[in-house]
Formats: structure tokens, C-alpha cells, sequence
């Protein structure tokens, strides 16, 4: 019997996430099944239960319960205990372990998708919320010159870069406050796109050569990515690298296999485009 796997989400019938994990499974030869699951809003902990008990063996979790998921969990990757969210389940002997895969994904897109090393450079992260909070301590694991936090809500920066104190020193504040510096990468981990919102960026953050990296992804541009280039970002990307390799990495958590990304990720940019 072929062995079972999910992602729970609230909505999710719009998840690429089965569609990743069968091409990743027919290209290394493992025997799985992957679907996608509606968490009830209110039950997320029942739904693992009843699909621990139809015999999963591991889950991602994505929107709204990925820090409900690292409650959830009886022990913790080092990772996911630093980010705080949990989007990959394993179910054994019992135990329902953690980890996080988002940060992993967001390098791998940037450093080998890419070809941009973060080490040396200066990095700016936009927001400080959960997506922010997943990714710092993997950014700061390629040795970066700084990585800085930018935030509409100059307090929320400053209560992550203290969550992280112990690991950089890291400058936090509102968006203003970084006028009249510049970066080599700029990555947006805010929830502005999804209402079309723009951030209000002070001129001159961009570097000549910079990358911008916004983490969510869509039909065209994004609001962030837009702005990027009018202020002169030499290069932009968007985070469908960022979906497929968090998703090899979780394969990996799994099956003990690493999948090849490239031909999903180009498939997937394809069905973006019509
Ligand atoms: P997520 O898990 O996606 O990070 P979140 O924890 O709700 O979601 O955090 C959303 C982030 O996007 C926050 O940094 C939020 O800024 P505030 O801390 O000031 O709320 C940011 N954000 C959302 N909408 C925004 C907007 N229109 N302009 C600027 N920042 C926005």
C-alpha cells in the first residue's frame, strides 16, 4: 500500500502542493499518495488525529495553522522551535514531529535557483510576522554582512530582532528608518501583496545590483516586485521557487530522497503564465 501524506490548510483547494509531491514522487520512484485536506478553522488538531488514524505518515500545514501545528508537535526540529511554526509533520511511533522547511526552501531558491550567495551581503527583511520570523535564522545561517528588519509596526521588528539577539545583532524599526541605507538582497515577508497594498519604501534601498525577492507569488507581477524595479532593483523574483523547494525539502524530512526541482518549478511557471 502506497503511504499516505497530506497538507492541511483553510481554504486549500487551491494547494500546488499535491501536485509538487506526485511529480517528486514519480521522478524518484517513491510510493505515495499526497492529498490536499481542509482543516476545520476550529479542529485543526482533529483532523491530524483522524489522518494519523487512517495511517499518514506526514503532513505539511500551511495558512492559517502553522503555529498551531508547532504546539501541536511532541518534539520540535531546531528549526521549527526557532521559527516557531511547524509546515512539516512526521507521524511515528507515536510522536508527531515538527519541522520547518520554509526557510531551507527560501534559501535554496536564492542561493542555487538563483545563483545569488547571501554571504557577505547586506540583507534586508521586510516584515515581522510569522513568514518573517520563519526565515531569519536559515538567512542567517549563509553569513550575511547584517540582516536587517523593517516592519510597519516598528515594535514587532524589535521583539523579532531580540528573539534573534542571541544568534546577530539585528537593526530593527519602521520603514522609514532605514532611509539613506541600501541593500544587496531585499526580501518581502509581508501579507501586504494579498490586498494589493504597497509598501511605502523609502528611495534608495535597492543597491545597483540588488535582488528583490518577494515570497509570495501570483498571476504577473506583485505590488512589492513592481516597486522593486521602478526603484531600481537589478533583479526580482517571486516566491514560486521558494513553494517548490520548501516542498523538496520536506520530501526530503520524509523519504530520505532529494527530488530535482527544476523541471516542476518551470511547469509551474508555465500554468502561471496562461
Ligand atoms: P504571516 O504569517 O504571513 O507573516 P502575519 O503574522 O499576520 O502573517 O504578519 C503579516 C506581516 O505583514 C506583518 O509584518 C504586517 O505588518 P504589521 O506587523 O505592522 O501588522 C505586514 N503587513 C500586512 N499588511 C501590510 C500592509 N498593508 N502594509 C505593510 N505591512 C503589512
Amino acid at each position: 500500500m502506497s503511504d499516505l501524506y497530506a497538507v492541511f490548510g483553510n481554504p486549500i483547494a487551491h494547494s500546488k502542493s499535491p501536485a509538487i509531491h506526485a511529480a517528486f514522487a514519480a521522478a524518484t520512484g517513491q510510493d505515495l499518495i499526497y492529498e490536499a485536506r481542509l482543516a476545520p478553522l476550529d479542529d485543526f488538531a482533529g483532523a491530524v488525529a483522524e489522518f494519523i488514524r487512517l495511517g499518514g505518515k506526514g503532513a505539511n500545514v500551511t495558512v492559517p495553522f502553522k503555529e498551531e501545528a508547532c504546539r501541536l508537535a511532541s518534539r520540535l526540529s531546531e528549526r521549527a522551535a526557532r521559527a516557531g511554526a511547524v509546515n512539516t509533520l512526521s507521524f511515528a511511533g507515536g510522536e508527531i514531529v515538527g519541522d520547518n522547511t520554509d526557510g531551507a526552501g527560501l534559501v535554496g531558491d536564492i542561493t542555487r535557483n538563483l545563483g545569488v550567495s547571501l554571504a557577505g551581503k547586506r540583507t534586508l527583511l521586510l516584515g515581522a510576522g510569522g513568514a518573517a520570523r520563519g526565515v531569519i535564522a536559515p538567512i542567517l545561517a549563509e553569513e550575511p554582512a547584517c540582516l536587517d528588519i523593517a516592519n510597519r509596526t516598528a515594535s514587532k521588528a524589535a521583539e523579532l530582532a531580540a528573539v534573534f539577539g542571541d544568534l546577530a545583532g539585528l537593526r530593527a524599526g519602521c520603514f522609514a528608518d532605514f532611509a539613506g541605507l541600501s541593500y544587496d538582497v531585499v526580501i518581502n515577508a509581508t501579507s501586504a501583496s494579498l490586498s494589493g497594498a504597497s509598501l511605502p519604501l523609502p528611495a534608495g534601498l535597492f543597491a545597483s545590483d540588488s535582488l528583490a525577492y518577494d515570497m509570495m507569488y501570483g498571476k504577473g507581477e506583485t505590488p512589492f516586485l513592481r516597486l522593486a524595479r521602478e526603484q531600481g532593483a537589478a533583479r526580482c523574483a517571486d516566491g514560486l521557487g521558494m513553494l517548490v523547494e520548501q516542498a523538496a525539502e520536506a520530501f526530503f524530512v520524509w523519504r530520505g530522497v532529494r527530488p530535482a526541482t527544476g523541471a516542476v518549478l518551470a511547469g509551474l511557471r508555465a500554468q502561471l503564465a496562461v
